[in-house]
């Protein structure tokens, strides 16, 4: 069985005092029993802070990015190492990083390799525009992105995969459940022909665009989706809580919810 996974990436939000109020909000709500993974990603100036406020709690830390090269005269930029000393978990190849800042396959390739290489788990983000969903060419561009970025590396278990529909992202406007379900279908056949059923089917493939504690129970119903990557809604500790709980819930029945935050 793969162990669902719900992240929380707070983007470019949160001063520092915000993130460390934020994760106090969260920790009170998440119990240590709980079987889900819980990944909290703030930006890379509250890691440090945020990794002291989660002490003593089950919650893993992750970066949103990183740079590929070890060290040296790279002004501005975070290494795998810098991040490895603080945290599990990274985020690689958003599609804000994509469009925003350039990133192509080939540096999000770098980028992969280099968080495995540090014992990063990273979660390789994928997803196409609103005209690719449009044009019916989803499964060609998700399954080429998902070659670019993971060409010549030894895949694992350790990767997951957040399939993230830029036309979803922020919008309000959330995919459904039942086409998710079929991408993330592809990709796992895409990861089976890069890997072997074996590696492929202890991938977690998460699903992210515009989920909220409203939604997501569509999306974790689904056979092939193993949680879910949360942008603005993981900004708002009950609403991420509920989520949490609602994973735990669906995916652990016996652990029953501890709070009346299921919406249902
Ligand atoms: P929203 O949940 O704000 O749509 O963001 C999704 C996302 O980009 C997570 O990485």
């Amino acid at each position: 069985m793969r162990f669902p996974i719900i992240a929380g990436n707070w983007k470019m939000n949160t001063t520092v005092a915000e993130a460390i109020e934020l994760t106090g909000q969260v920790r009170k709500g998440i119990s240590n029993g709980f079987s889900v993974e819980v990944v909290v990603c703030p930006p890379f100036i509250s890691l440090a802070a945020v990794k002291e406020a989660l002490k003593g709690t089950s919650i893993k830390l992750g970066a949103q990015n990183l740079y590929h090269e070890e060290k040296g005269a790279y002004t501005g930029e975070v290494s795998p190492l810098m991040i490895a000393d603080l945290c599990e978990v990274v985020i690689v190849g958003h599609s804000e990083r994509r469009q925003y800042f350039g990133e192509t396959g080939e540096i999000v390739n770098r980028k992969i390799s280099a968080a495995l290489k540090a014992g990063l788990k990273p979660i390789l983000c994928v997803g196409e525009q609103l005209e690719d969903n449009e044009a019916g060419q989803t499964a060609e561009v998700v399954t080429e992105q998902l070659r670019s970025s993971l060409e010549g590396i030894s895949v694992s278990s350790d990767l997951v995969v957040a399939y993230e529909p830029i036309w979803a992202i922020g919008t309000g406007r959330a995919a459904h459940g039942k086409p998710v379900n079929e991408t993330s279908a592809i990709i796992r056949r895409t990861l089976t022909e890069l890997s072997n059923q074996e590696i492929a089917q202890g991938i977690r493939i998460l699903y992210g665009g515009s989920v909220t504690a409203e939604n997501i129970a569509e999306f974790l119903e689904q056979s092939e989706i193993d949680g879910a990557l949360v942008g603005g809604a993981s900004l708002k500790a009950d609403q991420f809580i509920s989520m949490v709980e609602q994973a735990e819930y669906i995916y652990f029945p016996n652990n029953p919810p501890t709070k009346d935050l299921i919406p249902w």
